[in-house]
């Protein structure tokens, strides 16, 4: 199978600037040529465009509708196309909105397929707000409550059906910061949620075990990573960062079990932000945790 690399280098639904540097940075840490080096197949569609960033405050709880479904709508087309084409997509992002467009991509290429579609939405946050209690009408923090329907019309309308897809398919992971608004609609949307508590308590490995439960030869996996999913001590390239994430070596634990479950069928690599890293030193570990998502362990592991 083919990897397409999709850049979409906007900051469009953040509150910083300089996600839109994330798929650059993606490239010069050798995400193409790591995974050539593993025997994949491997083409980078260079970038998508779209908007500026016309750096406006929020209207209507809003910032950037307009831009951001414009974004959403190229990225749509794109990610299905790939799929369509039986390729293996990774969009290299941009901030964390633009799951809206690649997710609604996922959901109706598994429909057309007759496919389940799991998605394991690797963050800091849960990313359920509307625009009734966001705190900050940022649309990176909206797009799994638009994907289920609660959102701007123009953005739950994206793809063949609205909404998208329902809150059973996913299960988020690393959880530690749901503003108080947003707590109380993913209880009410019964989301499945594995955060950092539940990680110290069970450890990653039962965590895992349960967010992939039910995962069987006719699921799509997609995986929606968000970088500041991760500790910020070892990634601190991210606009939001929040203490207490998953260290290294959780983190390849994670990565390594989806590659198990030999399922994976797209990614999104989200809110690498250039700005505030050092070295590039996130977008290498990005990398590297991508190339465990796509096989790579210590030794030659397996059904013996
Ligand atoms: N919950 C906060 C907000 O709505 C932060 C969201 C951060 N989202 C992200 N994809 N980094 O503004
Ligand atoms: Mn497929
Ligand atoms: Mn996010
Ligand atoms: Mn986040």
């Amino acid at each position: 199978q083919v990897i397409a690399l999709v850049g979409v280098p906007t900051d469009i639904g953040a509150g910083h600037r300089g996600a839109s540097m994330g798929p650059e940075a993606l490239r010069v840490a050798q995400l193409g040529e790591k995974l050539r080096r593993r025997g994949l197949d491997v083409v980078d569609r260079g970038n998508l465009h779209g908007p500026m960033n016309p750096w406006q405050p929020p209207e209507n709880g809003y910032r950037h509708l307009s831009e951001v479904i414009a974004w959403n709508t190229a990225v749509h087309g794109a990610i299905h196309h790939e799929l369509q084409a039986g390729r293996l997509p990774i969009m290299l992002g941009g901030d964390h909105c633009l799951a809206i467009g690649s997710i609604s991509a996922v959901a109706r290429h598994c429909r057309e397929q007759g496919r389940k579609l799991r998605v394991l939405w690797l963050d800091a946050h849960a990313d359920f707000n509307t625009s009734q209690v966001t705190p900050s009408g940022n649309i990176h923090g909206m797009p799994v409550a638009c994907l289920c329907g609660t959102g701007p019309r123009e953005l739950v309308e994206i793809g063949d059906q609205a909404p998208a897809t329902s809150p059973d398919v996913f299960r988020q992971i690393g959880i530690r910061s749901v503003d108080e608004g947003e707590k109380r609609l993913v209880r009410e949307a019964k989301m499945d949620i594995y955060d950092m508590r539940h990680i110290d308590e069970v450890g990653m490995k039962r965590t895992m075990e349960e967010a992939l439960e039910g995962v069987d030869a006719d699921t799509h996996l997609h995986v929606s990573f968000d970088v500041d999913f991760l500790d910020p001590s070892i990634a601190p390239g991210v606009g939001t960062t929040v203490r207490g994430g998953p260290t290294y070596r959780e983190a390849q634990l994670c990565m390594e079990m989806i590659a198990d479950t030999g399922r994976l069928g797209s990614v999104d690599i989200v809110e690498l932000n250039p700005a505030y890293d050092k070295r590039n030193q996130t977008a290498k570990l990005a990398v590297e945790l991508v190339e465990s998502l796509f096989g790579k362990s210590t030794l030659m592991r397996g059904p013996d």
